[in-house]
């Protein structure tokens, strides 16, 4: 499925329909098949292509690493298993900071090459000159204010932002800035709640919140951190609804057990073939 410019306009336009309604946006990310396929069978709203996957797939230590065509190739996998919810894909680090020109033809790639419906990228400033030629060239942009993990060199840098007023100021000032270059929808991550409800009710656009309390139109996590798949807990807004990664080193430790113990592949696992074929086979191998 891969709609024209105004069709991606209106689906992303959708999203500030609920938040008229009051409807809260549920978004997650996704980085495979299975896991768009999972997040339809929930009805979710919105799938993000998140370059956390450089963290939660590839293994990388920081955003900052994940290359653009690992991305389009993880992002044509989502596609395929997407349908209904709006595709959303990330723009990675170093691919879309550098001129208006270079961010709309990674833009493009993402929707062109991916099939997406609209992209996000990180922060304002001068990335809201980014949002608009984005925008200009028929491709609708989520935003994202708060804490940017792109600009983060190290793990360590990932903390929560906007704990003084003055950085406070900032992040409102941002968001504002994000909804007059035209997003459809900011990201707000890791900023204190009250912050993020004076960002919800100072922008027109949805808010979708990722450590920003309730006070925003909708929330988002990480696909692996709603179904418990790391070693780690994770920071403090992530809370797990599910076990799976228990689930899978016990069905993985099963499995290697049966193996070891010849308990599998059982005679129910198992191809056959007649007596008398298999003595035409001997005969012909000569045995
Ligand atoms: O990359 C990502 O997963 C994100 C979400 C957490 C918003 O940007």
């Amino acid at each position: 499925m891969n709609a024209d410019a105004p069709d991606r306009h209106a689906r992303a336009a959708q999203l500030g329909e609920m938040r008229r309604a009051s409807r809260p946006i549920v978004m997650v990310t996704a980085y495979d098949v299975a896991g768009a396929r999972a997040a339809e069978a929930a009805a979710v709203d919105v799938v993000l292509v998140g370059d956390s996957a450089a963290n939660v797939v590839l293994g990388y230590a920081t955003t900052r690493e994940v290359s653009l065509d690992e991305m389009l190739m993880l992002t044509r996998a989502v596609r395929r298993g997407v349908r209904t919810a709006l595709l959303v894909g990330d723009l990675p680090f170093g691919t879309y900071e550098a001129s208006d020109a270079q961010a709309v033809a990674t833009a493009r790639r993402f929707v062109d090459d991916a099939g997406c419906d609209a992209v996000k990228l990180e922060g304002a400033g001068e990335m809201a000159s980014r949002v608009r030629a984005v925008i200009a060239a028929g491709i609708p942009v989520m935003g994202h204010v708060g804490l940017l993990p792109q600009g983060a060199r190290v793990p360590d840098e990932l903390r929560a932002k906007g704990r003084s007023a003055q950085d406070a100021r900032r992040i409102v000032l941002d968001a504002v800035e994000l909804d007059r270059a035209g997003c459809f929808a900011i990201v707000i991550e890791a900023i204190a709640a009250p912050v993020a409800e004076l960002v919800t009710q100072r922008v027109g656009v949805p808010t979708i919140g990722i450590g920003a309390g309730r006070g925003v139109n909708g929330q988002v996590l990480v696909f692996h951190d709603i179904l418990g798949m790391a070693d780690a807990p994770g920071p403090r807004f992530v809370r797990r609804f599910a076990e799976v990664g228990g689930a899978m080193r016990d069905g993985l430790a099963a499995f290697a057990d049966a193996v070891r113990t010849g308990a599998f592949p059982g005679p129910e696992h198992t191809y056959g073939i007649t007596a008398d074929e298999l003595d035409q086979l001997r005969a012909l191998l000569g045995d």
